[in-house]
Order: structure tokens, then sequence, then C-alpha cells
């Protein structure tokens, strides 16, 4: 049947849309997920034309998952930010065999078990994406971001042809709402491509397939995405609302693709760790030929049972871990040794690279890493070197190639002995690879600082990059960080530079403002307090709520924080005992930077909160680091020795010497089941007056 007369109905016109939508999502089915094309391009495209023409003169059968949808929409005035349901995470890494057998051995280890079977992926260098379906139609698509917050691309997504609008699949299976993740691509038989047809435009050229992808991704008019042949891999269950879970990854993968989704066909399953080796070294041999960027494997422990159990460190599963390819390699000229101070006053030599392709990307600067490393390996300007990157990992110069000539007027390298930005004479303090600038007025440090302030993982402050984080302070508008609150007092001012136009300062401005609303961790992470990186400003402002409180902050208060140290707890006091500090976060406050705190403490009134558990013996229900990752989410302290200060000793089966020594200082024993109480329910156990012998 095909529609070209006005004699049709309403009831026919309704039909032959759905009909219509039914071959074009299967063709694009059979073509984008199943690789086994059943319609050619006429065919194809006399469909969606036909479509098109009904959907416009039938407005009211336009439906957001008809295929049409994938031409794009108008632009957006930006994109709205999602908060994941689950956080979307990364992944830790290992690099070798070793590693891999250390990180497998943990996992058992931790489990108490012999063996846990795995499935193996191919680890696509792509960016993270998680569509929502409602319904088996999809609602939302989001970028990964932060891993707490992304951006809402759906508009976007619904222009790549491998992504379902909606899932097929047997009645009842599909859950009422499932977040779907997996990672976007652009193939890279397109990237060439797309880059030459960008600098034909004038626009600046990608400097990979997955900075591509992520652009590509992130177009505000999504009639340009639909412009790029971005593809997908779907690869995890994000969060379920009904319907039955899968037992394992497997079966998850699986379902997502009956349900319509592509799976990566490389996938499969090892028992042992000679079976991951295997696949390993295949995923290496297959690589070249793959028209996808890969940087390693992704191993996942199959049972989604042990993968609850083995849960997180920090943002990273313990149950998953990518292990990652070695780095590539190539030679080029070392042209220039430069030195970078950075935000602690570290001086950070780097090389200047005639520029050359390695791994896909073209280098032209490295890092030397410091004065020692660059004395060893006796790098000079003018040498051939080796250099090499890993992944995301920042380029790094090997060694001199072995082909290396020099010149009769080549000469080894004088590191400098004063600071290139301020002249003062730098320290090495004994022990410490580092050389350092110690003045703490020193603008190149502070440029760092502000640079990193304004950073993304930071405050976050669109315009406020290297270049804007050199001129404010070297023009004379910022001289502390607290300035950068002041600076919309001198618009005028800013306006009269000519680098910067009306739009740019506006803009600026109104990131700055905008960045007074972000939270305490961010805000303590930005001043880069000594020794705190991102995870360790979460601790510091979840337990102390505000910068005032902060600022009364004692050692001891520090200490009991699980994952401060000494060292990072004096050097704190230390911090906020200097008078400029102190002034600094003072004026932050009186500017209205405040940010207060108030996520409750999980386990601030559970009774385990403050308690020092020891747990020995073998439990039945779970390991003992299991136990112990109990106690801690709870605010407790899990102890490996027993001693006066221990208030429970937890005693499975079989316990031995840790046991006795309890009984003796007359701490209360308690077993697994009043352990369980006291974990799930705040039960605190009821434990008889010691024994006295
Ligand atoms: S699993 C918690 N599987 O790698 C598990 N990630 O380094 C996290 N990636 O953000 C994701 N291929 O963007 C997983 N087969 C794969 C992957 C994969 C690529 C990316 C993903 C993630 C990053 C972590």
């Amino acid at each position: 049947m095909r529609l070209d007369s006005d004699s049709s109905t309403p009831d026919d016109v309704a039909k032959r849309a759905a009909q219509l939508r039914l071959e074009i999502n299967r063709a694009n089915r059979l073509y984008y997920v199943e690789n086994a094309p059943e319609l050619d391009d006429a065919e194809w495209d006399a469909r969606m034309q036909e479509l098109l023409a009904i959907e416009a003169a039938h407005p009211e059968l336009q439906s957001p998952d008809s295929p049409t949808q994938r031409v794009g929409s108008p632009p957006a005035a930006g994109f709205d930010e999602v908060v994941h349901p689950v956080p979307m995470l990364s992944l830790g890494n290992v690099f070798d065999e070793d590693g891999f057998r250390a990180w497998y051995k943990r996992v058992l280890d931790y489990l108490e078990l012999e063996k846990a079977p795995m499935v193996c992926e191919l680890k696509i260098d792509g960016l993270a994406l998680a569509i929502t379906y409602r319904d088996g139609v999809m609602e939302r698509a989001a970028t990964r971001g932060d891993g707490e917050r992304g951006e809402d691309v759906t508009a976007n997504v619904r222009t790549i042809r491998s992504v379902p609008l909606t899932l097929d699949g047997p009645a009842g299976e599909i859950p009422p709402v499932v977040e779907l993740r997996g990672e976007v691509f652009l193939p890279n038989s397109r990237f060439a491509a797309l880059n030459a047809e960008r600098e034909e435009a004038g626009l600046p050229a990608y400097v990979n397939p997955r900075n591509s992808a992520s652009g590509s991704l992130r177009q505000l008019d999504s009639s340009e995405t639909a412009k790029r042949p971005l593809d997908m891999f779907f690869y995890a269950l994000g969060y379920v609302e009904g319907g039955e879970e899968p037992s394992s990854h497997w079966d998850t993968l699986q379902s997502m693709q009956r349900w319509g989704c592509r799976i990566n066909d490389w996938t499969r399953k090892a028992e042992t760790i000679e079976g991951v080796m295997a696949a390993i070294a295949n995923a290496g041999e297959i690589r070249d030929s793959l028209d996808y960027g890969i940087d390693g494997v992704v191993i996942k422990i199959d049972s989604l049972s042990l993968q609850r159990r083995l849960g997180f460190v920090g943002r990273d599963p313990r149950w998953a871990i990518a292990y990652k390819f070695p780095a590539e390699q190539a030679e080029t000229t070392l042209k220039a040794i430069h030195i970078n101070v950075g935000r602690t006053g570290a001086l950070t030599p780097w090389a200047e690279l005639e520029p050359v392709i390695v791994g896909g990307v073209t280098v032209g600067r490295a890092t030397l890493h410091n004065k020692d490393e660059i004395a060893r390996k006796d790098f000079r300007e003018g040498d051939r070197v080796v250099i090499q990157r890993a992944g995301d990992v920042i380029p790094q110069v090997v060694e001199v190639s072995p082909k290396n000539n020099r010149g009769a007027d080549s000469k080894p390298y004088q590191f400098p002995d004063t600071c290139p930005s301020c002249g003062t004479e730098t320290v090495q303090s004994e022990g410490e690879a580092v050389t350092r600038c110690v003045n703490a007025t020193c603008p190149a440090q502070f440029e760092r600082l502000l640079e990193h302030f304004a950073s993304r993982g930071a405050m976050d402050i669109e315009g406020l990059g290297e270049r804007v984080a050199q001129d404010l302070p070297r023009l004379g508008f910022v001289s502390n960080i607290a300035d950068i609150y002041r600076l919309h007092e001198r618009k005028a001012e800013l306006l009269e530079l000519d680098k910067m136009g009306e739009t740019r300062v506006d803009n600026l401005l109104s990131a700055i403002e905008a960045s007074r609303f972000q939270p305490l961790y961010r805000l303590l992470y930005a001043l880069g307090l000594p020794g705190i990186g991102s995870e360790s400003a979460e601790w510091l402002s979840r337990r102390f709520s505000s910068l005032s409180r902060l600022l009364e902050v004692t050692e001891e208060e520090l200490l009991a924080i699980d994952g401060i140290g000494p060292v990072v707890a004096s050097t704190l006091i230390n911090y906020f005992g200097i008078e400029q500090n102190r002034n600094l976060i003072d004026n932050l406050i009186e500017l209205g930077i405040n940010p207060i705190d108030d996520t409750p403490e999980p386990s601030a009134d559970h009774p385990a909160n403050g308690a020092t558990f020891v747990v020995t013996g073998r439990l039945e229900s779970m390991s003992r680091s299991e136990a112990q990752n109990r106690i801690k989410t709870l605010g407790g302290k899990a102890t490996g020795t027993v001693t006066k200060k221990t208030s429970y000793l937890v005693a499975g089966a079989e316990a031995g010497s840790k046991l006795e020594k309890a009984r003796r200082l007359g701490i209360p024993v308690i077993d697994e089941a009043e352990f369980i109480a006291f974990m799930d329910d705040g039960v605190v156990p009821e434990v008889s007056a010691p024994d006295d012998h």
C-alpha cells in the first residue's frame, strides 16, 4: 500500500505511518545493530521520504520515537543538567599481567572464593552515555559529566542510528523504566573526512576520534549531530525499576541485544587468568583492523550478586578493571626544554618536540618529569628521542634514541637554580625528586592556582582558562582568589582590553557569578588545600560543613577522618595557621562565597559510629573485608589488632589468638548474628561483664 491520493482516510494514513516506522526501524536495526542490511539505500530513502511527507501533512501523527526524529531538531539553548540516579563510575587500571593477577587475587580474597568467572569487553575509546527508556521508549540520554551530573543530550542521541528509539522484546521482558549505558564513538574511517570538512570550513580540527565524538554529541544544534556518523556500543544496565534483573553481566548483554541495542560482538567469557590473558592478546592483534579506537580490555566479574558484594572503592568498582594496552612509541627531535612552575611551586621540565603522530594523536610536547630524570637520561636540546603515550596519560620522553647523533656543540642540559617566574632560588629537599619555588607570592604559582580554581572539576568557571588566568593577574585585576568575585566592579576596565569582547566579558562574569553556588567540596578542592584532592575534599566538606568551621579544625579532628594521615593533617593545620590563607577564607565568606554542606552524615546516630572493631575468624554470610567495609560506612573503625581501645571483637568460626587476647583484655566479644543485628538494625549487643582471667 502506498498513499498518494487524497482519498485515503485518516485511519489509513495512521496505519501507513505505523507500517513505515516499523519497516524503517527494522531496517535500521538490521543495518546498524546486526550488520545484515535488508533494504538498500534507495529503498530506505523512499520510505523515509514518504514518512516525512505524512508527518508533515498530519502533525498529529508526529511522535518523538519516530525514526524521522533522527534528523535532529532546532538549536537548544544549552544542555540541561542531569543528576544520574546511579553515579557513572570510572575504572581502575592495570598495565600488565602481574597487575591483573593482583586485581583478581584481591577480588577472590575479598569474596573468599576460589574462582569468579569473568566477562572481557573491548575498552572503547569514546564517551560514556546513559539512556533511559520508559515503557520501552527513549526518554532521556545523558553524558557522564563528572559521574554525578551530566548533560541532557537527548535530542542529539536520537540522531544516532544504532541507538534504538524504542526497545523491542518479548512482552513483559522490558522493565517499565530502564537505563542503558554504553560508549558513543565516531568510526575511525569517518574521522579523517570530518576533519577535512572542518578545516575547509575554517574550524579547528579534532585531535582524535574521541574528541570528535564528544564534540559531535555536544552540538547545540542536533541537526549538526545528525550529520556526524556517530555510533554506540552498549555495555551495562544503569538502573532498573520493576522487571526482573538478569543474574549475570553476560545475560544483561544478551537482553540488551534482544531489545535492539548494539553489543560489541568481540565480547567473551573467561573463567581463568589464562583465559583473560588470551583474550587480551587477541584484542591487541585485531586492534588495528577495527574501525574504532580501543585502549584496552575491560574485565568484569560476571555474577551480578558477586558484583554487589564487591561494591566500590572511591569511584572505581572492585568488580571490574581496565587492562590498558602498552604505550605507543615514536621517535622525534627534542627541540627545547622548558620549565613549568606548578600551583604548589613544583618546577616541572617539559619537552618541546618536533610534532609527531603517536597512537593517532599529534604530539608536540611531553613531560620530562624532573631534574634528576633529565640528568639520569642525559636529555639534551637537539637530541633524537623516543616518546610514548598510553591512553589519556600525558606523553612522556622515554629515552634518547639509540640512533641519536650529537653535534660538537651539544651540551648537557643545565636545570635552572632560580624560579623562571619570580627568580627566587629553588629548593630540592633531601630525598625529594621535585625542585620547588618556595616563594608564596610567586606569580606563576598564583596563575596556576587561579586556573585550577576555575577548572571543570573545581569551581567550573568557563572562560577562565590558562590564558585568562595569566592575563588577569598580570594586568592587575586579580591578586588573590577572592578578587575574582569583585571583578564585576571593574567591568568597564575589562571591556577596554582589546582581547576581551563584550560577550566574552559578560560570559566570564556570569560564569563567575554562577560559581558562587558550587557546593563546599568543590570550593575546598578548588582552593588547592595542600594534600587535598577531590575525594578528600568531600570528606572535609561532610565532616565540617562550612568554611568557618574549617578555620577552627584541630589536628585530632582531622586525624579522626579515615583516609587523612598525619602528614596531610599537619600541612592542613599549617595552611590554616597562615594569616594570608585565613584572610582569604574570611574574604570569601564576606563576599558570600560560603556554601554549607548539609548532607546528613549517613551514620551519625548509628551506635557503631565511633566504635572500634576487630573482625576475626570465618564469617558465614560475608567475608571479613565486607564486614570491615560495613563498619566503615557506618562511621566505625575496623582495625587488625586487639588493644584496650577495641570496642568489640567480632568472632567468626575458628577464631584464634585475637579471641584469646580480647578475653584477656576484657573486650566485648560478639558473634556474627549479633554483629549483623548491630549493623543492620543498630541493635547494640548485650555484652556480659568480662571474665577476669
Ligand atoms: S564499564 C563501572 N565497559 O571507560 C563500570 N566502560 O575508564 C564503568 N568504557 O567511563 C564502565 N568501554 O566510558 C565499561 N566495555 C566497557 C567500556 C567502558 C569503554 C569507558 C567508559 C568509562 C571509562 C572508564
